[in-house]
């Protein structure tokens, strides 16, 4: 029976309103106790990177990307009382501010659901309804430690008690407060699934980077995944979507939020019918491992629908060496970040710099010297020395390379041979950072040799000497394709930059498999096409 909603599923390709869908990525949901920060920034850029990637990849514009807000719960609840608000009205302002973040930085997004919409209240109570008629929820007594900052029931084993001025106080490993509870629930049979999940992040290893995938079974093996509550008695929270036929009782926040996904795919429908499914790739922060590869997969095989193939997890970044969040108070805003290091210098170091399998420290400072020194030192000089009209009076660009070539262009030439393999490597891993590198690399090595050739000598030679000719021909030639090959590869990390140096170097093919040579041999005439605009101005300004 699986396989076969599996089979249709996977071929299903075309949307109800008729229009194709190659690829599914999502991002987690953001809870908006608070305004955005650099964190929520980051996650989102991985994935908008991911899809711009994919998209240059399969050569379709088609893709689904969704993100949103999670607005339900007791944290929301807290915070909006304590701001003075209305819970309503409190979730809109904070939604609000996400969506103007994403606005700001381009993201690519073609959904953004929020919890509280009307359509997700619908999703999630036919799930629910799915799962009781599945058999998958009973109603019992629940007692356990609960965790509002994560909103989740926390093992006994991971309770630590602390003796403080009012007493004693008990905290998860994290250091956030945890309180006992004891109440009437519903509660759903994770337990059913262990060997299944189990089973397939043994087999398919679907989370990226591997050590996460081994993280994921390790929580299985040390929580044997017992059955979870997944309601909570509305006289406890009433901030949060109704069960189905009993109103007494609330839906749990993470059976809300993860059903987000299945909201943008159209749920509730048939298995056919939903936009696109399963969901390709699916970005998640190392926090928050447990829910999406333990509740979710689990979630999904008792609604008989097939997992998502990839999940790709990424580490935090830290102030002082602590995770940046806002119950600690530490967060580094991304509006004022923006405004320092413009939208692409911020996004550059946010995926230049950070590694998925380990937290990375965030520093303006680093980050102002990293966009200098690689954007504009490296990037934008080569760009604006080959365009400058004292080097380039012609404004052209040769479009082959005049035999004999010497050595050095030849070696260049090999790079860019093999170059957008490696970063398609990487980049399919969400290992931007190593592709940037091979990148810059390239990009150093044309620059070292433009000052060596001394292209500002070679153009006043060039009309009385035929080797001079050749010589300045066949550097502008590597250099620009130079330039056309990492301004493609550099599309999903600055996509805004990488844009316009494509429009001033006249490309017209736009796609992965163009980001590699395309110069022809020619034995002593050369032709060229024309830059496009008339001084192709210096692109990457530095940063003061
Ligand atoms: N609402 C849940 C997710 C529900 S998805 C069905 C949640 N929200 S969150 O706002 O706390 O986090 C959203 C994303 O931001 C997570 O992927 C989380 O890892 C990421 N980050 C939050 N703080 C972060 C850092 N300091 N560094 C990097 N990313 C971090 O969890």
């Amino acid at each position: 029976m699986l396989n076969h909603i599996f089979r249709k599923a996977v071929n299903q390709r075309v949307s109800r309103s008729g229009t194709p869908c190659d690829y599914f990525i999502t991002t987690p949901i953001f809870y908006v106790n608070s305004a955005p920060h650099i964190g929520h920034l980051h996650t989102i850029l991985l994935a908008d990177a991911i899809n711009i990637f994919t998209k240059l990849k399969l050569g379709s514009q088609n893709t689904l990307f969704t993100s949103g807000t999670d607005e339900h719960g007791i944290k929301i609840k807290t915070a909006a009382t304590k701001s003075g608000q209305r819970c309503q009205h409190f979730c809109d302002l904070n939604s609000a501010k996400f969506r103007q973040l994403f606005y700001e930085f381009d993201i690519t997004l073609t959904d953004f659901v929020r919890t509280t919409e009307d359509r997700h209240r619908a999703t999630v109570q036919s799930v629910w309804s799915e799962l009781e008629k599945n058999g998958y929820i009973y109603k019992s007594t629940y007692s356990g430690w609960y965790c509002n900052t994560d909103e989740t029931f926390v093992p006994e084993s991971q309770i630590v008690k602390k003796t403080t001025d009012s007493g004693e106080v008990y905290f998860d490993q994290n250091d956030n407060i945890v309180t006992w509870s004891s109440e009437e629930n519903y509660l759903f049979r994770l337990s059913s699934f262990t060997d299944r999940v189990k089973s397939w992040l043994n087999h398919t290893k679907p989370i990226l980077p591997e050590k996460f995938n081994t993280e994921a079974i390790r929580i299985i093996e040390n929580s044997r995944m017992e059955d979870i509550s997944v309601s909570r008695p509305r006289s406890r929270l009433d901030w949060a979507i109704s069960v189905p036929g009993d109103s007494s009782q609330t839906i749990y926040v993470w059976l809300d939020a993860l059903s987000n996904y299945l909201t943008s795919a159209g749920y509730p429908c048939e298995a056919d019918d939903l936009r696109r499914w399963p969901i390709d790739c699916q970005v998640i922060g190392k926090d928050i491992i447990k829910f999406h590869a333990l509740y979710w997969p689990a979630f999904l095989m008792a609604l008989s629908l097939p997992l998502p193939k990839r999940l790709i997890c990424h580490s935090h970044w830290l102030i002082d060496s602590l995770k940046m969040s806002k119950s600690r108070g530490n967060v580094v805003d991304p509006f004022a970040e923006k405004d320092v290091l413009g939208t692409s210098g911020l996004r550059y170091y946010l995926l230049r710099s950070a590694t998925p399998h380990s937290d990375t420290g965030y520093s303006q400072m680093q980050a102002t010297r990293l966009v200098n020194a690689e954007l504009a030192d490296n990037y934008g000089n080569l760009l604006s020395r080959s365009c400058a009209p004292a080097i380039n009076p012609d404004q052209v660009i040769p479009i082959g390379l005049i035999e004999p070539i010497d050595e050095n262009i030849i070696e260049i030439k090999e790079r860019l041979q093999t170059l957008s393999t490696t970063c398609r490597v990487h980049y399919e891993e969400a290992n931007f950072y190593k592709g940037v590198d091979a990148i810059m690399n390239t990009l150093r090595l044309n620059n070292k040799l433009y000052e060596e050739s001394k292209p500002w000598k070679l153009v006043k030679l060039k009309s009385r000497d035929d080797n001079s000719c050749r010589q300045y021909l066949n550097l502008q030639a590597i250099t620009f394709e130079t330039l056309r090959i990492c301004s493609i590869l550099l599309l999903p990390i600055i996509p805004q930059i990488a844009n316009e140096a494509l429009m001033r170097l006249n490309t017209t093919e736009v796609s992965w498999s163009a980001a590699c040579p395309q110069l022809e041999l020619c034995k002593d005439k050369m032709s060229t096409r024309s830059i496009r605009s008339e001084f192709a101005k210096v692109l990457v300004t530095k940063i003061k």
